[in-house]
């Protein structure tokens, strides 16, 4: 059951040593700028949010509310017209502050509607609204922007963000790629609503996050609209576009539906997608309601992607997915998206539970148990990759997807389900999404909401599987 996800991990860590040396200076000069933290830096907003592995991504200084995202995309030329109003508030004084952008033109940027200035440093986009905004403040920024959006490399070599297709694009943030086609406060820490215009030639289909809010043609060009009301991290976010089939429905729990499927791909997704709605009732069975109002699948043919994405409300596959991998991407509303990182290191809180979602569902779906995918996992020698490094400090950003993240994050899942049995482990499980949601969740808080369910010291347990390097002895 888990093979794909580890072949998608393995296929990415494949790729990554050859772009290690993307690190230049100016980044490590930024770096040491960013771990200077926010207080450092006066009354401007500090250019990141103070992510060990990620030193630039978010911003300090601010809280974005919601953003409203006006894009035209020309399909031909490959050209990106965007107009993005995020509503914030200063958590501090501010005479400047960051948001996180790469490539593209930025034309025009307005603060409360006056003209304010702007500078580019690298990913950063440096605003000075022509009056300081006050601490508590909410402001209203408004950037006008262009050109051909590249997808972001990140440290393991994949690509992600605005990714170009035959057809259109294929939308996929995670873990940096959001900057590469809205400017944003790119960290999982700033949640925001979000809504989408998006105009694409006639013939194509656009579709992002949450509620589909209807549709219209004139000359040519088609508008899509989208609503997703429910905070939401940017790299969470799509705006995929393409050539699809599409189906809407409702379910018994009132979830809506929408279906986007490149019609290449059709024949190879129905028997999976249609077992949407039973995945989502046993998923809200198992980790306590569905966290949205939307929900469905783009299945796009994007054959140089090589990973799936759980965009909010709605997954994103870069080709027909099997259903472990519709299990994974739709367990990641609960754990991921609706309970959300604040720190990338923390990344086995999104993968391992996926993953163990896959067990889970093979478990009580007539294949292997989640004893029998732990004891073949185990069974590997202590030179496995599975072992190469501990998921709970994968180190750096170049590790965040690979095997031991995903695979022994679920290891360490099962091991807590052993130690406290089955009715806690699962009032564990569920107790976690209803807590956090909506909301951030850290691994610490995760290991005192195990103690305090089971009643039981599990600090020996957490630290050996998911802090010591090597493999784990068993107890
Ligand atoms: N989070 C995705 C999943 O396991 C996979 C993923 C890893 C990914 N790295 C990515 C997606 C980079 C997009 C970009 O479901
Ligand atoms: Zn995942």
């Amino acid at each position: 059951m888990t093979s794909d996800r580890q072949q998608a991990a393995g296929r990415r860590t494949a790729v990554l040593r050859r772009e290690a040396v993307l690190a230049t200076v100016p980044v490590a000069v930024a770096a040491l700028l960013g771990a200077a933290g926010p207080a450092a830096a006066g009354t401007n907003g500090s250019a990141g949010v103070g992510d060990p592995y990620y030193r630039l991504a978010g911003n300090g200084g601010y809280h974005v509310h919601h953003y409203g995202l006006t894009l035209r995309y020309d399909t031909t030329t490959r050209r990106l017209d965007g107009t993005a109003v995020l509503t914030a508030r200063a958590t501090q004084r501010l005479t400047r502050f960051d948001l996180d952008l790469k490539g593209l033109k930025v034309t025009r940027v307005t603060v409360d509607g006056a003209a304010a200035g702007v500078r580019r440093d690298g990913q950063e986009l440096v605003v000075t609204p022509h009056r300081a905004l006050h601490k508590g403040q909410d402001f209203r920024v408004r950037v006008a922007y262009h050109g051909t959006p590249k997808p972001v490399t990140d440290p393991d070599g994949s690509s992600d963000g605005w990714i170009p297709t035959d057809d259109g694009a294929f939308v996929a943030g995670e873990p940096q790629g959001a900057m590469s086609w809205f400017p944003a406060n790119n960290h999982p820490k700033d949640k925001s609503s979000y809504d989408f215009t998006i105009t694409v030639p006639k013939g194509r289909t656009a579709v992002a996050n949450g509620v589909f809010m209807g549709q219209h043609t004139a000359h040519g060009q088609t508008t899509f609209r989208w609503q997703q009301t429910q905070p939401m991290a940017a790299y969470l976010a799509t705006a995929t576009v393409g050539k699809f089939k599409v189906e809407q429905y409702t379910t018994r729990d009132g979830i809506r539906v929408y279906n986007a499927v490149d019609p290449r791909e059709a024949s190879a997704a129905a028997p999976v997608l249609k077992k949407l709605p039973s995945v989502l009732e046993w998923e809200s069975k198992l980790f306590g309601p569905y966290p949205f109002r939307a929900a469905g699948s783009i299945v796009d043919r994007a054959p140089d992607v090589g990973f799936a994405l759980e965009t909010q409300s709605r997954p994103l596959y870069d080709s027909a997915p099997d259903l472990a991998t519709l299990v994974h991407e739709n367990a990641h509303q609960w754990f991921g998206d609706s309970v959300s990182l604040t720190t990338w290191k923390d990344i086995w809180l999104n993968e391992g539970f996926a993953t163990y979602a896959e067990w889970l569902y093979s478990e009580q779906h007539g294949g292997p148990s989640a004893q029998k995918t732990f004891d073949t996992l185990y069974a590997r020698p202590a030179h496995d990759g599975l072992w190469a490094y501990p998921p709970g400090n994968p180190g750096n950003g170049a590790n965040l997807f690979g095997t031991p993240v995903y695979a022994r994050g679920a290891m360490t899942l099962h091991e807590l389900r052993r130690a406290v049995g089955d009715q806690a482990f699962f009032r564990i499980l569920r107790g976690w999404a209803t807590a956090h949601r909506d909301d951030h969740g850290t691994t610490a808080q995760f290991v005192k909401l195990a103690e305090r369910e089971s009643g039981k010291d599990l600090d020996g347990l957490f630290r050996t599987w998911l802090y010591t390097s090597g493999k784990p002895n068993r107890v």
